[in-house]
């Protein structure tokens, strides 16, 4: 591949995507253009639909659907990619979603019934990759093939893999994958020579993110991170249709979230009402012929919503974030005075509340250096440039991994091998020995999550190192080494370090 050919920067949100590429430098400074879709906006609705005659939609075109046609509409994807089926969160998530999410055959894969498909999470992921890439193409007349692409600081290994994997699904060459608030974090600083420490605050629509960021010139260095990625404006809104629903319930009787239209229409007003929240005191709350009574009347939802209600509703959320705030600065060994700059990112972060308590906690009000919307493609453009053989820009990235990971010990217990906020690329080798004579395999299996017990952790796989030369039991040593690389993806692989074999190893992907 030419090194004239672009790499774009891909911001792949759960609720709102946006793409951008650096469009030669000026006077040493690369200069940033965001993709505009139809219509002109920078960012493209995640979300995905089959009408009723089979067309494929994604992006407006989708949403403006969507109160139609909810079973058959995908939002918020991103929180269930690389994700077994019978983890809590798939649960949870197929409980508040109007589209239908179920197991595959073996029972381990998620899969979603959109129309007459049948599609993965990676499936949905890389069509809306492909919209992006296909916009962009478009925009710039040239083919697309290769991107940088965004994930939330919090995504494990897993997660980061099935990002790569739907890229592959469409031939588009995921070249590197860095988190959103390090891209963020880039979009602020690239071009700046600064020397400051900064902490990204990042509340978007399906994640949380906090990353305490030193920046030195050109070198970004990521002291320590922490986050939900079941966090984030979708579950604002939820925290609303709750009390829609019971409210309705109280006065009626009845109960709206068996009916997959009212829902949708509920919550599409719920966040509208939301965002409008974020600018008034008030907001009325009217949405006409939502049921109708046994009798065949129809009844409406006609209320009002404050924006102190609002906050009660959502106030265990900001909390959230605010734990979630003070434990990455523990780890970061710095307190708020060492913090130079507190950055906002994702549309979230612009309810009021969440401004005024970081105000409190920081002692000064959050900066607004960034797009919230747009920084986090920026800084994927800006890194997907500093790539290119001809670019004069020289990032240094020092990134670090999110949860520990480690192996199963007897008894079930994790024996961390990486903590979390290990410094990426990281590698550490460890001795192992056979247990029985004439061993030929080893198996490990692999956890990440910063819980003791491994139950209560990822599964990333199950290893298995053959080929060991037979000897009696405990005579022959196998040298394994952890190799995490910068995009926070492990791979794994092991020796004799007698004979400097290298042995066989295979990896099953088994689920928790
Ligand atoms: N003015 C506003 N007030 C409150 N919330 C808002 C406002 N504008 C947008 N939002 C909310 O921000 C969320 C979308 O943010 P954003 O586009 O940053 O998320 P995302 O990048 O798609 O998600 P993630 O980063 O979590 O994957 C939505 O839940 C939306 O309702
Ligand atoms: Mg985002």
């Amino acid at each position: 591949m030419g090194s004239k050919e672009p790499i774009i920067g891909i911001d792949l949100g759960t609720t709102n995507s946006c793409a951008a590429i650096v469009d030669g430098e000026k006077d040493g400074v690369p200069q940033v253009k965001l993709i505009p879709y139809k219509g002109g906006d920078y960012t493209v609705p995640s979300i995905f639909a089959i009408d009723d005659k089979g067309n494929e939609l994604i992006g407006y075109e989708a949403k403006r659907q969507w109160q139609l046609n909810p079973k058959n509409t995908i939002y918020g994807a991103k929180r269930l990619v690389g994700r077994s089926f019978r983890s809590d969160i798939v649960e949870t998530m197929r409980k508040v979603v109007q589209y239908n999410v179920r197991p595959s055959e073996d029972n381990k894969e998620v899969v979603l019934d959109v129309g007459k498909k049948s599609l993965s999470l990676q499936d949905v992921s890389a069509r809306i990759l492909n919209k992006i890439r296909d916009v962009a193409s478009n925009h710039l007349r040239i083919p697309v093939n290769r991107a940088v692409v965004t994930v939330p600081a919090y995504f494990s290994d897993r997660q980061r893999q099935s990002v790569k994997d739907a890229g592959k699904l469409i031939d588009l060459e995921v070249v590197r994958i860095i988190n959103e608030p390090t891209a963020a974090a880039l979009a602020y600083g690239v071009g700046k020579d600064l020397n400051k420490t900064v902490i990204i605050y990042d509340l978007g629509g399906g994640t949380f993110d906090v990353s305490v960021i030193e920046i030195r010139k050109q070198v970004f260095e990521v002291k320590s991170t922490g986050g939900d990625i079941f966090l984030g404006g979708i579950d604002f809104d939820n925290a609303m249709i709750h009390h829609i629903l019971k409210e309705f319930r109280a006065k009626t009787g009845i109960d709206l979230s068996a009916d997959p239209v009212a829902m949708q229409r509920i919550k599409d007003l719920a966040e509208r009402t939301k965002i409008d929240l974020s600018s008034r005191e008030e907001a009325p709350f009217n949405i006409p012929f939502i049921t109708m009574t046994a009798q065949g009347q129809p009844l409406n939802i006609e209320m009002r919503f404050t924006r102190k209600l609002l906050e009660q509703l959502t106030l265990e959320l900001v909390d959230r974030t605010l734990k979630i705030v003070a434990r990455v600065l523990v780890d970061s060994g710095l307190s708020t005075k060492d913090i130079d700059e507190v950055m906002l990112v994702g549309g979230q972060t612009r309810m009021p509340i969440v401004q005024d308590r970081l105000t409190k906690f920081f002692g000064k009000p959050p900066s607004k250096g960034v797009h919230p919307d747009e920084a986090v493609a920026i800084g994927a453009a800006l890194y997907a440039h500093s790539l290119q053989d001809d670019s004069n820009l020289k990032l240094q990235l020092l990134d670090v991994i999110p949860m520990g990971i480690g192996l199963e010990k007897a008894g079930g217990e994790m024996h961390v091998v990486f903590p979390r906020n290990s410094a990426i690329p990281n590698a550490k080798q460890l001795l192992g020995t056979t247990s029985a004579d004439n061993q030929t395999e080893l198996i490990m299996r692999i956890f990440q999550g910063d819980h003791t017990a491994v139950a209560d952790n990822e599964q990333l796989g199950e290893f298995t190192f053959a080929g060991i030369r037979q000897a009696p039991s405990g005579q022959v040593q196998v040298e394994i080494t952890f190799d995490v690389n910068i995009e926070g993806i492990l791979t794994m692989y092991a020796r004799d370090p007698a004979t400097g074999k290298e042995l066989k190893t295979t990896v099953r992907v088994t689920q928790t």
